[in-house]
């Protein structure tokens, strides 16, 4: 990597991806790599040449959600380097078991926007959709070998040994399905969430984390579930009362991150004026 210090842009709905991505940037910052995290949903924040571009984000519907391609696509034509070239950027995802139309089509889209890739790699951690029983040891020995992964994944790309694969045809159609909300179509349809209004307190978190403002609330707080949900799990897994759900009684919450990970963003700094984690 040529770049010295990272802009990291990270999504993730029960914390899977975060921890990866707080993985990555502990391990640039040993390096002595300043490493600057940013929530996907608050938008693209600027790059400068010498910068590096991180993305981390959900593998979902075999790509990623809708919202994460509407931010990639909206992400500027790179800037020039010094060299002519464009900035640097690099690609971590999570999944629980395929990825075929992630990592392909991610590089696509960000170097027809002039970007370099320099490494993206998609790692295994514990599903996130409809737990029917939750397997803790199994899921924290997944989640240890990802972040572990991870660290070595930061160190290959810092020392130039990352790769960032492409397999054309197989990408380019499932990226284009997902971009056409083929997979939250289906959802909506079959498996809308439930919304428990008995066990609802009112707390207004689940309208504060939904990445795409679905979720508005009424005068007395009551949230209101929109029509244009992308099932990223972020109410579902965080909601206080488990009044969010996967339809099925026997469906478990799965969080692996604590609420103040995903509201800071910053991958592991203090925010200013805040406290280290
Ligand atoms: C709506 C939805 C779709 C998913 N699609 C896939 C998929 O296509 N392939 C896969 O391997 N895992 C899939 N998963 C599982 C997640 O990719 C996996 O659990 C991931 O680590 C969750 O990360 P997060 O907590 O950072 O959002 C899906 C999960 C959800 C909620
Ligand atoms: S997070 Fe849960 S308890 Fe809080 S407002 Fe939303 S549904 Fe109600
Ligand atoms: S309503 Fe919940 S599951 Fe749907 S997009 Fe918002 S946070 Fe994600």
């Amino acid at each position: 990597m040529q770049s010295t210090s990272v802009e990291f842009y990270h999504f993730s709905g029960s914390g899977n991806t975060l921890l990866v991505a707080e993985a990555m940037a502990a391990a640039f910052r040993r390096r002595g790599v300043p490493v600057a995290g940013h929530r996907i949903e608050k938008g693209f924040a600027g790059i400068e040449p010498g910068q590096c571009l991180g993305i981390a984000a959900t593998v979902a519907y075999f790509s990623t959600y809708p919202f994460v391609w509407r931010f990639l696509e909206s992400l500027p034509p790179s800037p020039r380097t010094s060299d002519g070239a464009g900035v640097e950027v690099f690609y971590a995802g999570t999944m629980a078991g395929f990825a075929g139309g992630a990592v392909g089509s991610i590089r696509k889209i960000l170097t027809d926007k002039g970007y370099r890739p320099i490494g993206a790699k998609v790692f295994l951690m514990p599903s996130n959709y409809h737990n029917v029983a939750i397997d803790r040891s199994a899921n924290e020995r997944r989640a240890s070998k990802a972040r572990a992964d991870a660290a070595s994944f930061a160190d290959d790309i810092a020392e130039g040994r990352a790769a960032w694969g492409r397999i054309p045809v197989v990408s380019d159609i499932v990226a284009s399905l997902a971009r056409r909300e083929w997979g939250p179509r289906g959802f909506r349809k079959k498996f809308r969430l439930f919304f428990d209004r008995a066990k609802c307190v009112n707390c207004g978190l689940c309208a504060e984390l939904c990445p795409i403002g679905n979720i508005s609330l009424d005068p007395d707080g009551t949230p209101q579930m929109g029509d244009r949900c992308e099932y990223c799990q972020r109410c579902v897994s965080f909601c206080p009362e488990h009044a969010i759900g996967i339809p099925g009684a026997t469906h478990q919450q799965y969080r692996s991150v604590t609420l103040e990970a995903v509201r800071s963003g910053t991958l592991g700094l203090p925010e200013e004026g805040g406290d280290a984690r």
